[in-house]
């Protein structure tokens, strides 16, 4: 069977499956189903500083092929989260990667200070989709600038030993100037991607169906938008890895993120209907890449750009879509 050891930046990891962000909490709802240390990593659901309760309810919408959530980042704060779920990780032996949040600049390094000497931290993901108080709550990933002062602020105050990946939203118009820009203040790889935005409106009620008005579109709804995301950063920026994930329910998903360029993925939003996806997905994986000639996963990595009977030119890819 294939070599399925894998890196993000400098962070080995035996297996490239991990959770996704807000999907399995802290790990510990999945123990009952697997040995959670089985995983590439755990990634928390996005800790801020203070506790916080989350948007008002409905938080959860059905759509044809995803799910919308306005679950909003919900936690206990950081302090807890570092007493509880980082100890009940550390006790579990799961590989760890902490994502956070928070409203400017400063709460984020705080965040990232509070992390440091933490050694059951493996990675931190940024997760910059969130409104920016300092800017009328424009999020920071819609702006280059904002992204890029968080990401640096974030990177110069973590651990150097961690590695610092920025979380990327793909509601932008070119989602590589976002990246290049994360790049440039530090960032050691890309998580490729957050939630669409997107709405549902209840036609009983007349009314939208979530509490928060527009939530998060994700599931397989996204998944090629996703891929697409991996694909562009990965061509414009082929020494960063990526932490790929949108609407991956089988090896097969997996293998298309991975062929695109994404060096490990997330399984999110399959894991609510089957909290036993991520071991089946690695299972499907491991046989894809055995079933394709791949000795080992990193063979594989960005495998698609190789193609020698397509040449990727990203103009005329945007013209395409008319
Ligand atoms: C209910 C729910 C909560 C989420 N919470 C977070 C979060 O706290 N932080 C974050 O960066 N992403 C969060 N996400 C986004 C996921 O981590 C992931 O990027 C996205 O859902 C795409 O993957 P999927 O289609 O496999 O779910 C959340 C997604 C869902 C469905």
């Amino acid at each position: 069977m294939a070599d399925m050891r894998t890196n993000l930046a400098w962070f080995q990891l035996p297996n490239p499956i991990l959770t996704a962000s807000g999907c399995a909490a802290s790990g510990k709802e999945l123990d009952q189903f697997f040995d959670v240390s089985d995983l590439g990593a755990v990634v928390t659901k996005s800790i801020m500083l203070q506790p916080r309760s989350g948007r008002p309810t409905p938080r959860m919408a059905e759509t044809p092929s995803g799910m919308l959530n306005s679950i909003g980042l919900q936690g206990p704060g950081i302090d807890a989260f570092i007493a509880d779920d980082l100890a009940w990780l550390a006790k579990h032996g799961a590989r760890t990667v902490v994502s956070i949040a928070g409203g400017h600049t400063d709460e984020y390094v705080e965040l990232a200070h509070k992390l440091r000497g933490h050694s059951a931290v493996s990675m931190i993901e940024v997760n910059i989709s969130c409104p920016n108080v300092e800017s009328r709550g424009q999020v920071f990933a819609c702006d280059a600038i904002a992204s890029s002062r968080v990401i640096g602020a974030v990177r110069r105050a973590a651990d150097p030993a961690v590695p610092v990946f920025a979380k990327l939203s793909p509601d932008v118009t070119d989602i590589v100037h976002i990246a290049r820009a994360c790049a440039d203040a530090g960032a050691d790889g890309f998580s490729l991607i957050n939630t669409l935005l997107g709405m549902v409106i209840d036609t009983d009620t007349m009314a939208p169906a979530l509490g928060g008005v527009t939530g998060g579109l994700s599931g397989p709804a996204i998944r090629p938008v996703a891929v697409r995301c991996v694909w562009q950063v990965r061509h414009a920026i082929p020494h960063l890895p990526i932490l790929g994930m949108g609407g991956i329910r089988t090896g097969l998903d997996a293998l298309q993120f991975i062929l695109a360029g994404a060096s490990a993925v997330s399984v999110g939003t399959t894991v609510f209907g089957d909290p036993t996806a991520p071991m089946r997905i690695l299972r499907e994986l491991e046989q894809a890449l055995d079933e394709r000639g791949f000795a080992t996963l990193t063979e594989a990595v960005g495998r698609a750009h190789h193609s020698a009977a397509y040449r990727y030119m990203p103009a005329a890819a945007e013209a395409s879509a008319g």
